[in-house]
């Protein structure tokens, strides 16, 4: 390491010091402006250099991209644009970097392209600003966890049970593809595989942050989650990270209280820290609004939605009060729903969910006791029979961004409902301990961290939130 960040210099103000820096070239133009930026802050310094001084062949690998350690006096900027600028005494070319092939160029790129370039594409402003917010969101979450006297569990990514008992799961194998070993009915003998039995990369960390929330009380876990469902969304990855709270104690409102608690801490966080990044952003998002036809369009800024989760309650309604408003609607009277509501006891759609959060409430809404028919086999029963203590937490423009619980700490009542859902038994041996020794009442949910962070920076597609992302027919990189 040598050199200072240039966020550290610009918030020093301190002209009249030497420095050096070290980043990538943004621009440069004018034989004389060079545009750095290293990462720690999406302002560039401006940096003064007299090319005509520069020798041939360092003048050449001056170019977008190029990597220089630059070392010169700060002094109070002449120009417009920026309060101070590098005089520029030494510069030094540390990686040069062909601008005939350099894909990522001083202009506005279209956001699939830059999907092809994921490797590169942190480089301009827009990724660098989603990333450094990514990063923020996820220290909030563990100081929030931390302030409110949780432990951080870490729970198996390997898995032999289905938590969600939606059946798509990414197998886990070491056996021969093309020889594997069969057993007598002619299945795959996953008794030869490595772990003796058949496995899978999990869909949640819950119920095993469960059996830890029965000893340590409140606890969370936040890691890497797959799902090997086939949706080619905007919204889906085959691979997110999921943060899940699990808390001994807690009933269904409990629950709603931390999930709502938790969100406006992390946001006001964000708002507090991330100014720079959040305001490029939202310049960003109202551009990209204005592009759309004017019935598409979001009525608020993306800062403005932010702060107006901050500052209010979500709605909360049960399912079945859903369903009437559903029913009742402008869309679905005059057929403007893919899915007529009919009936109680259908899984909501994303446009049922998109209706009530932006034009019924227009506010975030946290819709629970759901049908036991369509929420998990774990979730709590409640005593007409027909519903569960399910809830969803619904965004504006993002839809789902919470699914939680109580959970059934009833033997009896657990054992029955693996019964009528057909889910195997034997492998939830120890979830169904949890319910002999000791079982109290108790809560959680999971919150999908990439919603989360397409909310908060308002990107419109969950592939360009998370570094690297997993899709069907996508794994590159
Ligand atoms: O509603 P889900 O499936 O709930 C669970 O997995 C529970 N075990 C959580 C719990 O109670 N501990 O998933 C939780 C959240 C969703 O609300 C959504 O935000 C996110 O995870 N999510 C996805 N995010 C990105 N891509 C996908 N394919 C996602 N599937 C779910
Ligand atoms: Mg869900």
């Amino acid at each position: 390491m040598n050199g200072k960040k240039i966020k550290s210099i610009l918030e020093s103000n301190t002209t009249g010091q030497i420095y050096s820096v070290q980043g990538w070239v943004r621009t440069f133009r004018a034989n004389r402006f060079i545009a750095l930026n290293d990462g720690s802050t999406i302002e560039n310094l401006q940096c003064i250099v007299d090319f005509e001084k520069l020798d041939e062949s360092v003048l050449k690998q001056i170019t977008t991209g190029a990597a220089l350690r630059l070392i010169g006096k700060l002094l109070v900027s002449k120009g417009i644009g920026q309060s101070v600028e590098l005089e520029v005494s030494n510069l030094i070319i540390l990686g040069s970097s062909d601008p005939k092939q350099y894909p990522i160029q001083p202009k506005k790129h279209s956001l699939e392209f830059l999907r092809e370039k994921a490797h590169l594409r942190v480089r301009t402003t827009t990724f660098s600003a989603v990333m450094r917010i990514r990063s923020v969101l996820s220290f909030a979450v563990h100081q929030f966890f931390k302030e409110e006297g949780f432990f951080y569990v870490n729970t198996p990514i390997i898995t032999g049970n289905d938590a969600e008992g939606a059946g798509e799961m990414f197998r886990v194998s070491t056996l021969n593809p093309n020889n594997p070993p069969l057993n007598k009915e002619g299945k795959l003998d996953y008794k030869k595989d490595f772990f003796g039995k058949e496995t899978k990369l999990t869909v949640s960390g819950q119920l095993e942050a469960e059996a830890y929330a029965l000893a340590l009380g409140d606890v969370y876990t936040f890691g890497p989650t797959f799902r090997a469902e086939n949706s080619n969304t905007t919204r889906h990855l085959a691979e997110f990270w999921m943060i899940e709270p699990e808390m001994a104690f807690y009933d269904l409102n409990d629950n709603m209280n931390l999930a709502e608690k938790f969100i406006t801490y992390v946001l006001k966080n964000v708002l507090s820290s991330c100014e720079k990044d959040l305001k490029f952003l939202d310049e960003r998002f109202a551009k990209e609004e204005s592009a759309k036809p004017q019935h598409q369009r979001s009525e608020m800024g993306l800062l403005e939605k932010i702060q107006f989760v901050v500052n209010n309650d979500f709605k909360r309604i049960t399912y079945t009060e859903a369903i009437a408003i559903l029913k009742d609607s402008k869309p679905n009277k005059k057929k403007k729903f893919q899915y007529a509501v009919s009936e109680w006891g259908i899984d909501l759609q994303s446009e049922h969910e998109r209706f009530l959060v932006e034009k019924y409430f227009n506010c975030p809404v946290i819709l629970y006791d759901y049908p036991a028919n369509i929420k998990a086999f774990y979730m709590r029963r409640n005593d007409d029979g027909k519903t569960v203590r399910a809830m969803d937490i619904l965004f504006p423009g993002i839809g789902e961004i919470v699914g939680g619980s109580q959970r059934e700490e009833r033997l009896e009542v657990l054992e029955q409902r693996i019964k009528e859902m057909d889910i195997d038994a034997k492998e939830l041996w120890w979830y169904l301990d949890l319910r002999k020794f000791g079982s109290v009442p108790h809560s959680g949910f999971g919150l999908g961290f990439e919603r989360l962070v397409q909310f908060t920076t308002g990107m419109g597609n969950i592939r360009d939130v998370i570094p690297f992302p997993r899709t069907p027919q996508n794994a590159a990189f």
